[in-house]
């Protein structure tokens, strides 16, 4: 983005308008003269055409204390991509040379390893035999919604109509379209790190973010407590159990007090104010591993279902994130609004995946065995990883883990900062150990900086969607070698 150092005109700009973007005359160029700068700035005083609201040069901006000139928009300008991504195409191109990495980045799954349903495959090959081809209904199909609701009573026990229930293409179109429903620019969204795009999310859609630093104390899940003093005034909360990225899942009681919080500041707002809404993202929640269990926010508390929006989808259950077929269901008003807005996005699931999946959720049967040894595969990799880090730091490595509960994904710690290479380098910064790992031991991991954690944080995510069994040991002793050639 073009930047230029600050004159009086841009300063009076910036005190006329409060923001340095505008849509119309259209975008200011670098090069435009002072004079002509001048003017414009007098025209827009005259005019008051202020577009947009977020400051450029504000105190949570972004771009703090630099005035930049847009050639697009605001929030293209300023959109951080996923860092996630970004880190594969690092970790592709190793690859591509020749390396071998461990690569245990990525939230998704190798269909080598990790097949969908095979009922789920001929369904979906059938359905487009049979020529489904054309648009869904914009809800999503009524046999599919009807599907959904005997799946969640069956499974869940949770009791809502097909006019309840929302399809589109994955969870992220339906998060996407809540934000869009009930945030307006300003409106606070509370949500703890590390946790899955919130901030993504919440920037896309003008929102205040609330940043809550949750604590490997709490596997890092957020609690009432720390929620409770930004609960006034706020509108939206966003949980996700189980989570991504830490594999660990929200304990009954802290879910419990959250929704009593909820219910509480709901009861104190009047009828007129916008209510306090909970997004409770459960896409991983048939996996949970052991005595673990997931709860609910309206199993616990009826009453929550008013302020309750759940997101779920067969991407991560059935291992299949490419299939694209996902669900929300709640409040009908708020479902019907997330409708609309999908319909100008257009983000439904495919019409023949959705006949398929509509076929496959009815399969009871099917759908037991399927997750039966899909857990098992899944829970044995995390398994053998956390013996794995526990091993190594009971060797008095500074590592540490949590203990696998859910999900595809172990929490890994991995704490070398200060220690030097065998070179002398030292890592002064995570990154820096982050880029070790991946150089020295070929281990490539998310550091929870992606998932908006500070950016020292030692934690780290190990996805075991593309994990073959035999590279565990191999992993843990190049992981090993590389941490006992540093000093320090
Ligand atoms: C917690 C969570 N929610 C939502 C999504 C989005 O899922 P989908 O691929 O169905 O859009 C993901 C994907 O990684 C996720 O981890």
């Amino acid at each position: 983005m073009p930047r230029r150092n600050t004159t009086h005109s841009d300063e009076l700009f910036c005190k006329a308008t409060s923001c340095l973007y505008f849509c119309s005359p259209g975008p200011v160029r670098q090069n435009r003269s002072q004079a002509n700068l001048a003017q414009l700035v007098e025209h827009f005083i005259r005019n008051e055409r202020v577009v947009g609201s977020s400051p450029i040069v504000g105190s949570s901006s972004p771009l703090k204390g630099e005035i930049f000139f847009m050639k697009l928009s605001y929030l293209a300008e300023t959109l951080i991509g996923s860092e996630i991504v970004k880190l594969g195409g690092d970790i592709r191109e190793k690859i591509r040379q020749g390396e071998k990495i461990y690569n245990f980045t990525v939230g998704d799954f190798d269909p080598a390893i990790f097949p969908i349903p095979k009922e789920l495959e001929d369904g979906i090959i059938d359905a487009y035999r049979r020529h489904f081809t054309n648009y869904p209904a914009a809800e999503g199909n009524l046999d599919l919604r009807e599907s959904i609701a005997g799946f969640l009573k069956e499974r869940e026990g949770l009791v809502y109509t097909p006019e309840e229930i929302l399809v589109a293409s994955g969870g992220r179109p339906l998060i996407y379209s809540l934000f869009r429903t009930l945030i307006d620019k300003g409106d606070k969204v509370i949500y703890a790190v590390p946790s899955w795009n919130n901030n993504h999310y919440t920037h896309l859609n003008g929102g205040e973010h609330v940043v809550i630093e949750a604590a490997a104390e709490n596997n890092f899940m957020p609690t009432a407590e720390a929620i409770r003093p930004h609960s006034k005034g706020a509108t939206l909360i966003c949980l996700c159990s189980p989570q991504n990225p830490t594999g660990t899942t929200i304990s009954r009681k802290d879910l419990a007090d959250i929704c009593e919080m909820v219910l509480a500041e709901n009861a104190r707002r009047g009828p007129e104010e916008k209510k306090l809404y909970l997004l409770y993202d459960q896409m991983y929640w048939q996996l949970t591993y052991g005595d673990i269990q997931h709860y609910d926010p309206v199993s616990l508390y009826p009453a929550m279902r008013e302020y309750t929006i759940f997101v779920d989808a067969i991407s991560k259950a059935f291992a299949a994130t490419g299939v694209r077929v996902g669900w929300s269901f709640g409040p009908a008003a708020i479902i019907n609004k997330m409708k609309a807005i999908l319909t100008h996005v257009g983000a439904w699931a495919p019409m023949a995946e959705q006949k398929a999946t509509a076929g496959y959720l009815l399969q009871k049967e099917n759908i037991d065995q399927y997750l039966h040894h899909f857990r098992a595969a899944v829970s044995e990799r995390l398994q053998k990883i956390h013996e794995g880090f526990v091993q190594l730091k009971k060797e008095g490595f500074r590592v540490d883990v949590l203990a696998p509960e859910a999900a595809i994904y172990l929490t890994i710690k991995i704490d070398l900062t200060g220690k030097r290479t065998k070179e002398g380098k030292l890592l002064a910064e995570q990154a820096e150990v982050t880029s070790y790992l991946l150089n020295e031991a070929k281990l490539a991991v998310v550091p929870f900086s992606a998932f908006g954690a500070s950016k020292n944080s030692p934690w780290y995510r190990l996805s075991v969607g593309t994990c073959r069994i035999q590279d565990i040991e191999e992993m843990i002793k190049k992981l090993r070698e590389a941490m006992e050639k540093l000093n320090g």
